[in-house]
């Protein structure tokens, strides 16, 4: 009798366990990883990645501030809900978009990816998502200013969620710390202190607006007058020329010496006092960025700098990514598919089929309980 209850026990332990696995499962989102691959438009559209290097090639020609403007638009993109192109959503009448939130009144080249996607779909009607193809596009920047060419797996989709207090949530703020930093990405991303200091790196090129470097100019501290110590006098006294008291608007280059090559000369200027952001100074507050700042300061090739970027860069490109049945492949990047669309009635089937396959492992989640 004893042995029987104990034994009864024991299978509504062994149940209960099980019940748990299949309630996590539903629970997990999928494996992104699993179905992001390498030359995934290989049979549906094998010319996509040779039709957005030949855009962006013809565009970053034409205006060369593209390049950076659309590495950072795809990393603003993966921070806030994953690289799921999100950032490309337009505010509609019930909901303010990640790409109004105030700290993303700097960010641009939204053009450039609905042009992209535009010859895209013009190649292989609504094929390649606007997912990958503003991932593609990021990664071409890095090629067209002398970086690495960076192997990208591609297979993401779009997502329909684009909400602008997400941002704040999930970015990390304009004077944070390194530790805040180091723990957002760590917390949120899964990235690690390394890889902070590695796609840091990508402040190689590009530029800021007078705004993000002001407070290190006039403000200091909150105090009024005041600069930040720990940016070099000289460099201060060149900034202050350039950004004027009041003027929140006015680009400087993140990297002056090589602005628009991906190269290591970043490093040398955050370890020499001439990081423009504070958080690219605060590099140098935490042992492990620090170390990183300078082995790439005193680096004689660029090599394990874009080695490392390269990963670092593939890691974060892969964040929350949408595949399989989730998500859709967008005919406008700014608006997610009519649900009547042949995109959003796939997406909708795929959200009945998800809710289905849920309800039906609960239940026998339920009955092995029993
Ligand atoms: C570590 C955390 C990061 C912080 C705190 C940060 C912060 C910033 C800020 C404040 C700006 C100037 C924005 C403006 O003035 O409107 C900027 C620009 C930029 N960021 Fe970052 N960023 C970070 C990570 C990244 C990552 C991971 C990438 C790409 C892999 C990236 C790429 C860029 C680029 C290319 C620009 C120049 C944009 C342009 O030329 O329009 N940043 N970043």
């Amino acid at each position: 009798m004893m042995a029987a209850a104990a034994r009864a026990g024991a299978g509504a332990g062994a149940g209960a366990v099980v019940a748990l696995l299949l309630l996590t499962m539903i629970a997990m989102p999928p494996p992104a990883e699993a179905h992001l691959q390498i030359g995934a438009y290989n049979e549906t559209c094998p010319q996509a990645e040779e039709v957005v290097l030949k855009e962006m090639t013809a565009m970053v020609g034409k205006s060369p501030d593209l390049a950076g403007a659309v590495l950072r638009l795809f990393s603003v993109d993966c921070f806030v809900g994953g690289c799921e192109a999100s950032i490309l959503l337009d505010s509609t009448a019930d909901s303010t978009a990640e790409k109004d939130a105030p700290l993303n009144e700097g960010v641009g080249g939204y053009e450039a990816v609905d042009a992209i996607k535009a010859k895209l779909d013009g190649a292989c009607p609504g094929v390649v998502s606007c997912a990958d193809t503003l991932a593609l596009a990021a990664r071409d920047s890095i090629r067209l200013s002398k970086g690495p060419f960076i192997p990208l797996p591609t297979g993401r989709r779009d997502g329909n969620r684009s909400v602008a207090a997400d941002v704040a949530l999930n970015s990390p703020a304009p004077g944070a710390t390194i530790a805040d930093i180091i723990a957002l990405f760590a917390t949120k991303f899964n990235l690690t202190a390394k890889d902070v200091a590695v796609l840091s790196g990508a402040h190689t090129i590009g530029k800021a607006r007078c705004s993000a470097v002001s407070p290190r100019l006039y403000n200091f501290g909150g105090q009024k007058g005041a600069s930040d110590p720990t940016l070099d006098a000289s460099y201060t006294a060149t900034l202050r020329g350039e950004c004027k008291p009041g003027d929140n608007a006015t680009l400087v280059n993140l990297d002056p010496t090589t602005p628009t090559v991906f190269d290591t000369s970043y490093y040398a200027l955050v370890a020499g006092k001439r990081g423009l952001l504070s958080t690219d100074a605060a590099l140098l507050l935490d042992p492990t960025t620090k170390a990183y700042v300078s082995s790439q300061a005193n680096a004689t090739s660029p090599d394990q700098f874009f080695a490392d970027f390269a990963a670092s860069f593939v890691a974060m490109s892969k964040l929350g990514a949408l595949t399989h049945h989730n998500g859709e492949i967008r005919q406008a990047c700014s608006k997610i598919n009519p649900p009547s669309s042949a995109g959003g009635a796939a997406a909708a089937r795929s959200r009945r089929h998800l809710t289905a396959t849920a309800g039906l492992l609960a239940t026998l989640a339920v009955a092995l309980v029993l």
